[in-house]
């Protein structure tokens, strides 16, 4: 019966931060300070230094944009995340610890505990999905049997 059905209320889309401290140009300077960290990382330094080399002012530029419109919704970024981590082929899932790490103290040691928590919650749901795209690979997650059905199937 049509009348049956009931329509789920669809997700409400994430807002902007509204909080005049938390502009642009205080975005930039968290950015900053969270690489400047990374690149002092025993770890996660090296990876950056390999993809990134001495061009840094543009990715710094494009990360602020990233965190732009991820907290403030304006628009700025366009880019596509996932390719970008894709290519990363020395990445473990162990390492986004070590980048969530430096991202919870920067943003501890910079902003409002209530703007942190904002900061820090979406960083650790696209940090999720980046490791979904990079780490498990559905045929692979679920395991060689499931890789092996899906060949039969497609015969
Ligand atoms: C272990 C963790 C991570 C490593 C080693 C890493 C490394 C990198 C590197 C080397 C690039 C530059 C790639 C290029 O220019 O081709 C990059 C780009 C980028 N990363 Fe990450 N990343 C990590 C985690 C994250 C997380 C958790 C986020 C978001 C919360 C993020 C957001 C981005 C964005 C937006 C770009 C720019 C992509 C583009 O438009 O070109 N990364 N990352």
């Amino acid at each position: 019966m049509s009348d049956t059905y009931i329509a789920r209320p669809k997700p409400r889309p994430e807002e902007a931060l509204k909080d005049p401290a938390v502009n642009r140009d205080f975005i930039g300077r968290l950015v900053r300070e969270f690489y400047r960290r990374v690149r002092s990382d025993a770890r996660l330094g090296p990876i950056f230094a390999g993809e990134i080399k001495d061009n840094w002012e543009p990715h710094l530029e494009k990360m602020t944009d990233f965190w732009c419109a991820v907290i403030l919704k304006d628009g700025s970024y366009h880019g596509r995340p996932v390719p970008a981590h894709l290519r990363l082929k020395t990445v473990v899932e162990a390492d986004f610890d070590i980048w969530l790490g430096h991202f919870r103290q920067t943003v501890g040691d910079l902003c409002t505990p209530a703007v942190a928590a904002v900061f820090i919650e979406r960083a650790e749901r696209i940090a999720k999905s980046l490791k979904l795209a990079m780490f498990f690979r559905l045929p692979a997650a679920l395991g060689p049997d499931a890789a092996r059905a899906r060949t039969r199937d497609d015969a």
